[in-house]
């Protein structure tokens, strides 16, 4: 069976548009491939390291949402990247051996900067150009061949087998390249139109209840140019039909036909929608409902992730040390 590696920054509770395209993804692999799934808080650190109070918490959310998602933590090994701490000791290694120009050119990294800048965030660390160094430990420790993540990930990924091969050829070679897995996300927009984000309060939370969802679809914006429910409607630049298409209604040409003709209303068309997003999601509610009272569980899930994955992160440093002859 094949290795995947993923990491997520653990950022707070999830939202439908983190939750699509992601980690509806990892709920698909987890049958067919032997995962390590990591909430990378460490990568957080490159961007809190001034206010770090609220990772912890966001770990906990993180780690409730994947099980709430339908993540099974004995299927998959599933902890906290500072649980393991092979992953610093990685990382130290691989900097001695990353020119410094690799990470430099890495088109997002100065698109980043200036972007936080812009927020009047400084982050011109070392750790911060690092990491893609931090990432390439994270997936080499594990030895794994795949990697899921979206395409703004790419240039990551091709960094990490560019430093990959340059151990092996050093050294001896000790880990696989490991490819990218790209998902294209698709772009779920916020109940206003615009992306959706946290930042814009567009957004739908994981894990809402059958009521919560429903008041949601009913804010949605429609076809503005849609006035009475005889004008025929434009799908392609309403909300509501981009959700049937990310939500995989079944019949969405149906749906397509009936607002083009004008042979549905808007609000029939959002209970409908409502009522199958209820059905896609209601079991992820109730799992939420379920996790969200047991801390102690959770933590408990995470620890034995992290004993699990370590058997296997010191095993690979026991060759890394050897391949350098360091012992
Ligand atoms: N940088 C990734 C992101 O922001 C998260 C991440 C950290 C990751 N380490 C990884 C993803 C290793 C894949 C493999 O999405």
């Amino acid at each position: 069976m094949q290795r995947i590696f993923s990491g997520m920054q653990p950022s707070g509770r999830f939202h439908l548009g983190n939750y699509m395209g992601a980690l509806d993804n990892w709920i698909k692999l987890q049958k067919d491939y032997e995962c390590f799934f990591s909430i990378v808080d460490l990568h957080a650190l490159t961007s809190s390291f001034e206010d770090t109070s609220k990772i912890q918490n966001n770990v906990m959310e993180m780690a409730i949402d994947w099980l709430s998602a339908g993540l099974d933590p004995e299927k998959n090994v599933i902890f906290v990247q500072s649980h393991v701490p092979e992953h610093a000791e990685l990382h130290l290694l691989l900097s001695m051996m990353t020119p410094l120009s690799w990470l430099e050119r890495v088109p997002t990294y100065k698109d980043k900067l200036q972007q936080l800048g812009e927020m009047g965030k400084e982050i011109n660390t070392y750790g911060f150009l690092g990491y893609p160094v931090l990432m390439t430990a994270d997936i080499i420790l594990y030895k794994a061949q795949l990697v899921p993540v979206g395409e703004d990930q790419a240039p990551h990924l091709e960094l990490a087998r560019e430093i990959t091969r340059r151990f092996n050829n050093l050294y001896a070679p000790v880990f696989p390249e490991a490819k990218a897995l790209l998902s294209k996300a698709p772009v779920l927009p916020g109940i206003d139109g615009r992306k959706m984000s946290k930042s814009y309060g567009n957004e739908i939370p994981f894990g809402s209840s059958p009521d919560e969802l429903r008041a949601k679809v009913r804010q949605m914006i429609t076809d503005p140019a849609r006035i009475k429910k005889t004008d025929c409607g434009h799908p392609d630049v309403c909300v509501v039909y981009k959700f049937y298409d990310v939500f995989s209604y079944p019949d969405t040409q149906t749906v397509r036909n009936e607002c083009e003709n004008a042979c549905i209303g808007c609000v029939d068309c959002k209970k409908r929608l409502a009522e199958h997003m209820v059905n896609v999601l209601s079991e992820t509610h109730h799992r939420r409902m379920h996790f969200i009272n047991k801390q102690d569980y959770i933590k408990e899930v995470l620890e034995h992730g992290a004993k699990r994955a370590r058997v296997v992160a010191q095993q690979t440093m026991q060759e890394v040390k050897q391949a350098m002859k360091m012992w």
